[in-house]
């Protein structure tokens, strides 16, 4: 199944009452696993999740870590992008190459690299000055 295909499909069922706005995110991984995930938003409004960050929870739950690919689609003007947390969530599974695929309903399409969305990010490396007891 394509990513668009996948992601349109799990974007039905995107639980969004408060926005209205329903996004579906679908994920491949090097070996050709596809993950779905949607927005599951929260009366609590903070506490909502997005579609990305459910699609990288599924990958890790069938025990796959690496995004070879990864599709967004929403029913947005312009192709949605993904908001800074996610873009940080994305780069920690998806090398600087990987191909971020943004799509709206009507197909109008944009494709930028994990770097380009997040410039500059956190990494590992920032912490290296941490010693073994966290100090
Ligand atoms: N949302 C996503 O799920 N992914 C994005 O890339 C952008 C925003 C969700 C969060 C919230 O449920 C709704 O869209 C409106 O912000």
């Amino acid at each position: 199944m394509s990513l668009l295909d996948a992601a349109t499909k799990a974007r039905e069922n995107a639980y969004a009452p408060y926005s209205r706005f329903k996004v579906g995110a679908a994920l491949r991984t090097p070996s050709g696993n596809v993950y779905v995930g949607v927005n599951a938003e929260n009366v609590a409004y903070p506490e909502g999740t997005c579609a990305e960050a459910g699609a990288i929870a599924a990958m890790c739950a069938g025990g796959d870590y690496k995004i070879a690919e990864l599709l967004v689609i929403s029913d947005s003007p312009t192709p949605v992008t993904p908001c800074g947390g996610c873009r940080q969530k994305i780069a920690e599974f998806a090398g600087p190459d990987v191909a971020v695929t943004m799509v709206n309903l009507q197909g109008v399409t944009s494709v930028v690299t994990v770097a380009d969305l997040l410039p500059g990010s956190f990494n590992a490396g920032h912490m290296a000055n941490v010693d073994a007891n966290g100090v």
